[in-house]
């Protein structure tokens, strides 16, 4: 048979899979039996297994089992679960360390105390205690909002029902890693792509007695909730966990300084493989929680842990092709197209080139064998070329010279900060005239951490954009649900999710908003920090090319470099105009934290440098406390906290004003 035909025969059976899962989670009406349906996911696999070329995305072999249940109720987590930062050398942790010192202004010469804890590459759970017994389980979700699986989670055998110790907490959440063991995945290998999946479907899934077939297995690590938490040390609690009766890994150590941090990452990484189970790193948490709760957390990550990585996996493949992505921020970025080879668990077709520098320097072209390195969630990268396999006729490669989605000019720009031109080329349009870049702010739009719709991942904003159903922002919230529901693949109840789903992500809190924009250098710490000082939704429509940009200067931790995005940003008139349409549909609500520290309702700004904590922490010791910072002396400010060697300016502006000066003493009397 020739290619395109076993191509064809593929892809019909690709879609009657889609459709059963449609059929069999979203409308909950099977029209298949379980034998038939197993008869052709098997089907699927012995196409795969023979002609490896077949590698559709929608292969049971890369989702699920089944594909995941949209029937799982959702459930705020009580406490957000967070993610880890990576580290990758010595040079990474002792940045880590770095900041660490700066944001408790400590001396750096005092070897810090960590708990060290293996990083197991399963997916993690929040398990809530009330009163001894296990009343609900949630998957992470986005990290602010989980699933409810807790029928699913009370199959797996490490998860103890029930605590009757007398010391157990009477309201705790209890958190870990689900995770399936090598020997048990390979039993079920022909199903997953990899022991993550296969725990990660398994778990996801609709009817708990699917989930007993696969032996799942827990190891808990964290708490999430928890009344009155008395421990001292993360090393404390992990031994109560085990009195407790939940499983810890008995790889789990104390550490101190960074040097003994490497020796043991050296030696764990070496026996890694012995483990039955997946490890992609060392976790390090500062032990003490007093630290980690005056370090607390930034973006979405603690400022007191970090994930040690191992190093990466490698294989060798052969450069089909190499395309030009076109990033959100116009950044071009070379992308090697590679027959699909299996690195470490992992099927990976695309590797990243990085830039134009890095092709030229390592002089990589079509049709090479090159070798490809991966390492735990981070994107396969080209390391080599394996030049005795190069074919002599082939041609080096080069950069285009003008932007492949739209044509305009490609530019390096000159960092100002390093003098030095960026290694990166960009594509100099704003606003939507890219195709491919306008496609890439839709998706940051909808992404989970800006307006978070379900149901509106890349894929989906790929079709609608192909089908001409948007091609700006606002256009989500003015789809033809009709048309939708006649697609391949929809229907009305995926419809009437959609729907819900949109209608939900227009309440949104103003740094949110300001953060799905997408504005060149405004991540979230940014946007929330132009929140405060922007203050309403109809603050931003006014902003155009003429507005004083320099205002923004006022604003602690904005400078010349964000200056110069916004400007760019507001100063063309499609921008503009998507924020003011924007402004129609969207709700601004206040962020859900909490209001009733000891500062609510406070203003408070910091001129000087205070003694024996950093700046940082003071700021964010005033926001944990409800109040609020402001970036310039206005009738608005009610505190001005005066440190050593002020600004007089502000000194006296703020009395002017009748505005309460204190130091830090008469601060931290506020505090208790
Ligand atoms: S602590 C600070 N401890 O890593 C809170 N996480 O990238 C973060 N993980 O979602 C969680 N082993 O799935 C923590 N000993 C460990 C862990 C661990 C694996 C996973 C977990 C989390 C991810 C963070």
């Amino acid at each position: 048979m020739k290619e395109n035909e076993i191509k064809k025969i593929y892809k019909k059976k690709i879609n009657q899979l889609i459709k059963h899962n449609q059929l069999y989670f979203q409308k909950n009406k099977p029209n298949i039996s379980d034998a038939d349906y197993d008869k052709l996911k098997r089907e699927i696999f012995e196409l795969e297994i023979k002609y490896k070329y077949l590698n559709d995305k929608n292969s049971p072999r890369f989702s699920l089992g089944f594909a995941p249940s949209k029937h799982f109720k959702k459930e705020k987590h009580r406490i957000p679960m967070l993610s880890l930062s990576n580290t990758f050398d010595r040079n990474d942790l002792e940045n880590f360390q770095k900041k660490i010192f700066n944001f408790l202004n400590i001396k750096n010469n005092i070897d810090l105390e960590y708990s060290v804890e293996p990083k197991i590459d399963g997916i993690s759970a929040s398990l809530t205690y009330l009163n001894g017994k296990l009343t609900y389980g949630l998957s992470r979700g986005d990290g602010k909002e989980g699933e409810l699986i807790t029928e699913n989670l009370k199959t797996i055998s490490d998860i103890p029902k029930e605590v009757t110790d007398s010391d157990f907490p009477d309201d705790i959440d209890i958190r870990g890693e689900v995770f399936i063991k090598n020997n048990d995945f390979q039993k079920i290998e022909d199903k997953f792509a990899n022991p993550r999946n296969a725990a990660s479907g398994s778990l996801r899934q609709k009817n708990p007695e699917e989930v007993k077939k696969i032996p799942l297995n827990f190891i808990a690590y964290t708490y999430g909730y928890f009344k009155n938490n008395k421990f001292k040390k993360q090393s404390e609690l992990i031994k109560s966990l085990k009195k407790w009766g939940f499983k810890t890994s008995e790889y789990n150590s104390v550490i101190k300084g960074v040097d003994n941090l490497i020796k043991n990452h050296e030696k764990f990484e070496k026996n890694r493989f012995k483990l039955d189970y997946d490890v992609d790193g060392l976790v390090y948490k500062l032990n003490d929680f007093s630290l980690q709760e005056r370090l607390g957390f930034v973006a979405n990550a603690p400022r007191w842990a970090t994930a040690h990585k191992f190093s990466a996996e490698n294989a060798f493949s052969k450069v089909v092709d190499i395309a030009i992505q076109v990033g959100r921020t116009g950044a071009l970025t070379p992308v090697a197209k590679i027959k699909p080879v299996n690195v470490g668990g992992v099927i990976v077709s695309n590797a990243t080139l990085h830039n134009e520098d890095e092709i030229k320097r390592k002089d990589i072209r079509i049709g090479d064998t090159v070798k490809i390195e991966r390492a735990g969630d981070v994107i396969p990268h080209v390391i080599s070329v394996d030049l005795s396999k190069r074919n002599k006729q082939s041609k080096k490669y080069f950069f285009p010279k003008q932007c492949p989605s739209c044509g305009s000019k490609i530019i390096k720009e000159y960092n100002s900060q390093t003098k030095k031109y960026d290694a990166v080329k960009r594509c100099t349009s704003e606003g939507y005239i890219c195709e491919k870049m306008a496609i890439e702010k839709i998706k940051h739009f909808v992404s989970k951490e800006a307006l978070n719709i379900d149901g509106l991942g890349k894929k989906v904003v790929e079709k609608f954009w192909d089908l001409k159903l948007i091609r700006l922002p606002q256009h989500i919230f003015e789809l033809n649900y009709d048309k939708i529901e006649k697609l391949d693949g929809w229907g009305k109840l995926s419809v009437s999710n959609l729907n819900y789903a949109i209608n939900k992500s227009k309440k949104i809190t103003l740094d949110k908003f300001i953060f799905s924009l997408g504005i060149r250098h405004i991540g979230k710490e940014n946007a929330k920090l132009i929140s405060y000082y922007i203050k309403n939704i109809q603050n931003l429509t006014i902003i155009s090319s003429n507005y004083n940009f320099d205002n923004f200067l006022n604003i602690d931790g904005i400078g010349e470099t964000q200056i110069n995005s916004l400007k760019k940003f507001f100063s063309n008139k499609t921008n503009a105009e998507v924020i003011k349409k924007l402004s129609k549909f969207i709700n601004i609500i206040k962020d859900d934290i909490n209001l009733d520290g000891k500062l609510n309702n406070k203003t408070f700004m910091i001129t000087g440098k205070l003694s024996g904590v950093s700046r940082a922490e003071v700021k964010s010791l005033i926001e944990k406390n409800s109040g609020k910072i402001l970036s310039s002396v206005t009738k608005k400010l009610n505190y001005l906290i005066v440190g050593d060697k002020p600004t007089t300016r502000k000194v006296t502006l703020a009395k002017d004003l009748k505005i309460q000066v204190v130091n830090q003493k008469e601060f931290e009397k506020m505090l208790n």
